[in-house]
């Protein structure tokens, strides 16, 4: 049988995006692990978790070609690390609106994270409805050897966001959807968004009620304490 020869600059090259690959999964699991000990120091003080669930990818092989060929980028890894951004991804799912803002200004405050860049869709949404809180940042993870500062980015939104995201998402990705019906999906999507925005809106500002008057109870408790 004929044997093919793998030439020795292929084999290098995979190795080396191998390498990359398993850098990114590493500076993912150093991100989750601060949000984790966010949520768990907060769930501490506050008695509830701020974030309901962290979902993390490293983006596909075939993804990352199609995007730098998209751009008209070289197809090389160093053009890969330096044009890409989203190869690390994390996504932080919140209950409420307020919690958004409260990770994200924890994750700001931290000397190791540098913040390369901040989308807020949630201040000013997409034309599509589309509302989340994005960050690019960079971490530093230790090797054997060296210190690599590594490109993560974080999506962080409420449940309703979320919702609303992957449904949206698969109506992109649908193809030969009939030109009138995309007209009425995109209006429907858009509405939706707005509804569900309100509805954020709404249960927070009941949990606000709920916390004021949690705190209301606690200082007449006080009061009636004994004085020494
Ligand atoms: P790319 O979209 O990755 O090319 O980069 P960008 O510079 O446009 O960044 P942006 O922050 O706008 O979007 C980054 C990611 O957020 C996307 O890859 C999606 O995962 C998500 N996203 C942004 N806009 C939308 C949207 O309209 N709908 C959905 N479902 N997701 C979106
Ligand atoms: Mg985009």
């Amino acid at each position: 049988p004929q044997v093919f020869e793998i030439p020795e600059t292929f084999r290098e090259t995979a190795r080396q995006f191998q390498e990359a690959m398993m850098q990114y999964s590493c500076a993912i699991r150093e991100f989750k692990t601060k949000l984790e000990v966010l949520n768990d120091e907060l769930s501490m003080r506050n008695a509830r978790n701020p974030i309901e669930m962290i979902k993390a990818r490293v983006k596909k092989p075939k993804s990352i070609v199609e995007k730098l060929q998209r751009r008209g980028l070289p197809l090389s890894i160093e053009s890969m690390e330096s044009n890409l951004d989203d190869i690390a991804g994390v996504r932080v799912i919140c209950s409420f609106v307020d919690d958004i803002y409260e990770i994200s200004r924890m994750l700001e405050r931290q000397d190791d994270v540098t913040i390369i860049a901040i989308k807020d869709y949630i201040k000013a949404p997409k034309e599509n409805g589309y509302r989340s809180y994005h960050m690019i940042v960079e971490v530093p993870v230790f090797f054997s050897s060296s210190k690599k500062n590594i490109r993560v980015e974080v999506q962080i939104r409420t449940i309703a966001m979320d919702f609303w995201a992957s449904l949206e998402h698969k109506m992109r990705y649908k193809k030969n959807i009939p030109e009138n019906h995309v007209k009425y999906l995109q209006d429907e999507l858009y509405d939706c968004a707005r509804q569900s925005a309100e509805l954020d809106n709404r249960m927070q500002n009941i949990r606000n009620l709920i916390a004021e008057e949690a705190e209301e109870e606690e200082r007449d408790t006080l009061a009636m304490l004994p004085m020494k």
